[in-house]
Protein backbone atom coordinates (compact mmCIF):
# COMPACT_ATOMS: atom_id res chain seq x y z
CA UNK A 1 0.00 0.00 0.00
CA UNK A 2 1.07 3.54 -1.12
CA UNK A 3 0.55 5.38 2.01
CA UNK A 4 1.30 8.73 0.07
CA UNK A 5 -1.32 7.91 -2.48
CA UNK A 6 -3.23 11.15 -3.39
CA UNK A 7 -6.61 10.65 -5.62
CA UNK A 8 -6.82 12.61 -8.33
CA UNK A 9 -9.21 15.85 -8.26
CA UNK A 10 -11.48 16.37 -10.41
CA UNK A 11 -14.73 18.62 -11.43
CA UNK A 12 -17.71 18.23 -8.78
CA UNK A 13 -16.13 16.11 -6.60
CA UNK A 14 -16.71 18.16 -3.76
CA UNK A 15 -20.62 17.86 -4.82
CA UNK A 16 -19.95 13.40 -5.70
CA UNK A 17 -18.49 13.19 -2.06
CA UNK A 18 -21.15 15.10 -0.28
CA UNK A 19 -24.26 13.31 -1.88
CA UNK A 20 -22.15 10.07 -1.54
CA UNK A 21 -21.66 10.68 2.54
CA UNK A 22 -25.03 11.52 3.06
CA UNK A 23 -26.03 8.26 1.54
CA UNK A 24 -23.87 5.82 3.23
CA UNK A 25 -24.97 7.54 6.44
CA UNK A 26 -28.69 5.76 6.14
CA UNK A 27 -28.50 3.19 8.50
CA UNK A 28 -27.85 -0.89 7.27
CA UNK A 29 -26.60 -1.91 3.99
CA UNK A 30 -29.72 -2.67 2.62
CA UNK A 31 -30.51 1.40 2.89
CA UNK A 32 -27.05 2.51 2.33
CA UNK A 33 -26.83 0.60 -1.02
CA UNK A 34 -30.56 1.71 -2.20
CA UNK A 35 -29.61 5.34 -1.09
CA UNK A 36 -26.17 4.70 -3.57
CA UNK A 37 -27.88 3.42 -6.07
CA UNK A 38 -29.86 6.75 -6.44
CA UNK A 39 -27.10 8.87 -5.72
CA UNK A 40 -24.92 7.61 -8.51
CA UNK A 41 -28.17 7.45 -10.88
CA UNK A 42 -28.17 11.68 -10.10
CA UNK A 43 -24.33 11.73 -10.30
CA UNK A 44 -23.76 10.31 -14.04
CA UNK A 45 -26.18 12.72 -15.33
CA UNK A 46 -25.49 15.72 -13.17
CA UNK A 47 -23.20 18.12 -15.62
CA UNK A 48 -21.39 19.75 -13.03
CA UNK A 49 -19.52 16.13 -11.96
CA UNK A 50 -16.43 15.08 -14.43
CA UNK A 51 -14.93 12.51 -13.68
CA UNK A 52 -10.76 13.32 -14.26
CA UNK A 53 -9.84 12.04 -17.76
CA UNK A 54 -7.70 8.96 -16.49
CA UNK A 55 -10.53 7.04 -16.15
CA UNK A 56 -11.89 7.19 -19.84
CA UNK A 57 -7.97 5.54 -20.38
CA UNK A 58 -8.18 1.60 -20.87
CA UNK A 59 -5.12 -1.06 -20.11
CA UNK A 60 -3.72 -3.14 -22.80
CA UNK A 61 -5.12 -7.02 -21.26
CA UNK A 62 -7.19 -6.08 -18.48
CA UNK A 63 -9.63 -3.95 -17.00
CA UNK A 64 -7.87 -0.44 -14.83
CA UNK A 65 -8.73 0.60 -11.24
CA UNK A 66 -8.17 3.62 -10.44
CA UNK A 67 -9.12 5.11 -7.00
CA UNK A 68 -11.43 8.41 -6.90
CA UNK A 69 -11.29 8.66 -2.74
CA UNK A 70 -11.70 6.73 0.67
CA UNK A 71 -13.01 8.20 3.41
CA UNK A 72 -11.78 8.76 6.28
CA UNK A 73 -14.47 8.92 8.46
CA UNK A 74 -16.93 6.68 6.72
CA UNK A 75 -15.05 3.89 5.76
CA UNK A 76 -15.98 4.05 2.08
CA UNK A 77 -13.84 3.89 -0.98
CA UNK A 78 -14.68 5.12 -4.50
CA UNK A 79 -13.06 2.85 -7.39
CA UNK A 80 -13.37 3.69 -11.55
CA UNK A 81 -13.07 1.12 -13.72
CA UNK A 82 -11.91 1.64 -16.95
CA UNK A 83 -13.29 -1.53 -19.72
CA UNK A 84 -11.70 -2.29 -22.65
CA UNK A 85 -13.72 -3.59 -25.47
CA UNK A 86 -14.71 -7.15 -24.58
CA UNK A 87 -12.45 -7.05 -20.93
CA UNK A 88 -14.01 -8.28 -17.67
CA UNK A 89 -13.12 -10.21 -14.69
CA UNK A 90 -13.03 -13.88 -13.36
CA UNK A 91 -16.21 -15.07 -11.06
CA UNK A 92 -15.18 -13.29 -8.08
CA UNK A 93 -16.39 -12.07 -4.24
CA UNK A 94 -16.18 -8.54 -2.08
CA UNK A 95 -14.35 -9.60 0.26
CA UNK A 96 -17.51 -9.40 2.40
CA UNK A 97 -18.14 -5.78 1.98
CA UNK A 98 -21.55 -4.20 0.30
CA UNK A 99 -20.79 -2.59 -3.39
CA UNK A 100 -22.88 -0.52 -5.40
CA UNK A 101 -22.11 0.11 -9.01
CA UNK A 102 -23.00 2.52 -11.55
CA UNK A 103 -22.49 2.39 -15.50
CA UNK A 104 -20.97 6.00 -16.03
CA UNK A 105 -19.81 5.30 -19.97
CA UNK A 106 -20.61 2.44 -22.33
CA UNK A 107 -22.99 -0.73 -21.01
CA UNK A 108 -21.88 -3.79 -19.00
CA UNK A 109 -22.90 -7.39 -18.36
CA UNK A 110 -23.06 -8.55 -14.73
CA UNK A 111 -23.68 -12.10 -14.13
CA UNK A 112 -24.32 -13.27 -10.54
CA UNK A 113 -23.82 -16.52 -9.21
CA UNK A 114 -25.33 -18.57 -6.67
CA UNK A 115 -23.21 -20.63 -4.29
CA UNK A 116 -24.65 -24.69 -4.44
CA UNK A 117 -21.76 -26.12 -2.44
CA UNK A 118 -18.76 -26.23 -1.07
CA UNK A 119 -16.13 -29.40 -0.49
CA UNK A 120 -12.88 -28.54 1.21
CA UNK A 121 -11.07 -26.42 -1.14
CA UNK A 122 -13.61 -27.32 -4.00
CA UNK A 123 -16.75 -24.24 -4.53
CA UNK A 124 -19.64 -25.33 -6.79
CA UNK A 125 -21.61 -22.30 -8.44
CA UNK A 126 -24.37 -21.57 -10.65
CA UNK A 127 -24.45 -18.72 -13.24
CA UNK A 128 -27.85 -16.90 -13.17
CA UNK A 129 -29.23 -14.92 -15.79
CA UNK A 130 -27.22 -12.19 -16.75
CA UNK A 131 -27.85 -8.42 -15.76
CA UNK A 132 -27.38 -5.68 -18.37
CA UNK A 133 -26.56 -2.16 -17.19
CA UNK A 134 -26.29 0.49 -19.67
CA UNK A 135 -25.16 4.33 -19.20
CA UNK A 136 -26.88 5.63 -16.32
CA UNK A 137 -27.66 2.51 -14.36
CA UNK A 138 -27.15 1.43 -10.77
CA UNK A 139 -26.79 -1.93 -8.92
CA UNK A 140 -25.84 -3.38 -5.79
CA UNK A 141 -24.32 -6.17 -4.11
CA UNK A 142 -24.78 -7.41 -0.36
CA UNK A 143 -23.16 -10.41 1.07
CA UNK A 144 -23.83 -13.48 0.95
CA UNK A 145 -25.05 -12.94 -2.18
CA UNK A 146 -21.65 -11.05 -3.89
CA UNK A 147 -20.42 -14.07 -6.42
CA UNK A 148 -20.56 -12.68 -9.60
CA UNK A 149 -18.46 -11.78 -13.28
CA UNK A 150 -18.66 -8.13 -14.33
CA UNK A 151 -18.12 -7.74 -18.49
CA UNK A 152 -17.85 -4.64 -21.05
CA UNK A 153 -20.55 -5.70 -22.91
CA UNK A 154 -19.37 -3.88 -26.16
CA UNK A 155 -16.96 -5.58 -28.40
CA UNK A 156 -15.96 -2.09 -29.77
CA UNK A 157 -16.32 0.35 -27.26
CA UNK A 158 -14.74 1.19 -23.98
CA UNK A 159 -16.76 1.45 -20.75
CA UNK A 160 -16.63 3.01 -17.59
CA UNK A 161 -18.37 2.38 -14.25
CA UNK A 162 -18.03 3.60 -10.35
CA UNK A 163 -17.92 1.41 -7.84
CA UNK A 164 -18.49 2.66 -4.00
CA UNK A 165 -17.14 -0.60 -1.74
CA UNK A 166 -17.88 -0.40 1.90
CA UNK A 167 -14.01 0.13 2.78
CA UNK A 168 -11.24 -0.19 1.14
CA UNK A 169 -11.18 -3.12 -2.09
CA UNK A 170 -7.43 -4.57 -1.94
CA UNK A 171 -8.50 -7.90 -2.10
CA UNK A 172 -10.94 -10.23 -3.30
CA UNK A 173 -11.26 -13.87 -3.88
CA UNK A 174 -11.12 -15.35 -7.34
CA UNK A 175 -12.36 -18.61 -8.01
CA UNK A 176 -10.61 -20.47 -11.10
CA UNK A 177 -12.68 -22.65 -12.95
CA UNK A 178 -12.41 -26.69 -12.81
CA UNK A 179 -15.05 -27.54 -15.06
CA UNK A 180 -18.46 -29.21 -14.58
CA UNK A 181 -19.77 -25.86 -12.24
CA UNK A 182 -16.63 -26.49 -9.94
CA UNK A 183 -14.19 -23.38 -9.34
CA UNK A 184 -11.29 -23.11 -6.59
CA UNK A 185 -10.67 -20.24 -4.65
CA UNK A 186 -7.55 -17.93 -4.66
CA UNK A 187 -6.88 -14.66 -2.97
CA UNK A 188 -6.00 -11.80 -5.45
CA UNK A 189 -4.77 -8.16 -4.33
CA UNK A 190 -6.14 -5.79 -6.87
CA UNK A 191 -3.72 -3.25 -7.94
CA UNK A 192 -4.55 0.74 -8.08
CA UNK A 193 -3.66 2.48 -11.23
CA UNK A 194 -2.49 5.07 -11.95
FE1 LIG B 1 -17.21 -7.10 -8.52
Amino acid sequence: MDLHFTPPAFRGKDRLITALDAAVGQGDAEGITHALQHTLRQAIHDPEIELPSCVHQPLQGRYARRELHRSTTLGYSVIAMCWGPGQGTPLHDHDAMWCVEGVWRGDLQVTPYALLEQRGPRWRFAAQPVLYGETGSAGSLIPPHEYHTLRNASSQDIAVSLHVYQGPMERSTVFDPLGDGWYQPRVQELDRDS
